[in-house]
């Protein structure tokens, strides 16, 4: 059956093969990107079924203004991927309050207001799919991604806390962990770092910055398998709550199944000593 998609950040990496894969399969679909002309080359073979949109999900009159919009055309929304977001890396102390504002009023707010304005339409439809895309670094916290850690632990929280809310009214929230994929996140026109220069990190930091950069568009990841692997999802009657994407995220995920489980064991004394 053909579903009615709603995807944010579809402007290139992973969303715009979300929507490139969701349209292959006869899907109908509004791909969103603050630069919406980017997304139109995809709209050639498929205008009937594809709508782009501007939107910049940090503004809510315009996430509400491109839901409206979508709605309009296509009648509701049956998918929505929460996709668009960034990294802001770096030692924590290199960052500002500001790199941090901009972070959280992005990767979670953002998703927040899309959801806001999405619920409405499959709440009364009483059935959905959402996926918000999350990171490896929403389950795992590593050195110089505490911001964007922060951001996506928001995320993960957010979501694991709205699923049995809106499950009953017929609504799955599935929570995408991508490890590194190849596309344009670690590039300079998508990562950010903290600029203040802090003695005690700055030769890390430097290095760091530099394995980045030797990174960027060699990650092993594939956006168009894990775009299919989305698509594919959205048709489970009994879709997963995180679904890992890559062999590293998985490993990273099972790694810190095992840290939680040793702490839990090895405190379990003193945790239980505080109260029944
Ligand atoms: N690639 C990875 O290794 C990886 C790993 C884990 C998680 N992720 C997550 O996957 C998602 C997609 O990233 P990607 O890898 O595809 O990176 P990307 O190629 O840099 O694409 C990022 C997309 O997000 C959009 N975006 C950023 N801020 C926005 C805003 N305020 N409003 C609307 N759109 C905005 C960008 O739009 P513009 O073109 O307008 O900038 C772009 O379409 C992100 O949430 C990212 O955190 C990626």
């Amino acid at each position: 059956m053909s579903q009615r998609w709603f995807i944010t950040g579809a402007s290139r990496g992973l969303g715009l093969e979300i929507a490139k894969a969701a349209l292959a399969v006869g899907h109908r679909v509004v791909a969103t990107s603050r630069s919406k002309n980017t997304a139109d080359p995809i709209a050639a073979d498929s205008s009937e079924r594809f709508l782009a949109l501007a939107l910049d999900i940090t503004r809510p009159e315009e996430v509400s203004k491109a839901v409206d919009s979508a709605v309009a055309h296509f009648g509701g929304i049956d998918v929505l991927v929460n996709n668009a977001g960034y990294g802001q890396l770096g030692f924590f102390e290199e960052n500002t309050l500001q790199d941090a504002l901009e972070q959280l009023e992005t990767n979670l707010l953002g998703t927040l207001n899309v959801a806001w304005a999405v619920l409405p339409v499959m709440r009364a439809a009483r059935e959905g799919r959402i996926f918000n895309v999350s990171s490896v670094a929403g389950i795992r916290g590593s050195m110089t991604g505490s911001i964007y850690s922060a951001s996506k632990f928001g995320v993960e929280g957010f979501s694991e806390a709205l699923s049995p809310e809106v499950e009953p009214l017929g609504v799955h929230v599935t929570i995408v962990e991508p490890g590194l994929f190849k596309t344009d996140f670690l590039s300079p026109s998508s990562v950010r770092f903290g600029g203040q220069t802090i003695a005690d990190y700055a030769e890390q930091s430097a290095k760091l910055q530099e394995l980045y950069r030797g990174l960027n568009r060699q990650q092993k990841g594939d956006p168009q398998k894990l775009a299919e692997a989305i698509v594919s999802l959205a048709k489970e009657p009994n879709p997963p709550l995180r679904f890992a994407a890559g062999v590293d995220a998985v490993a990273a995920i099972e790694e810190k199944i095992a840290k939680l489980r040793l702490d839990l064991d090895q405190w379990k004394d003193l945790s239980v000593s505080t109260g029944e």
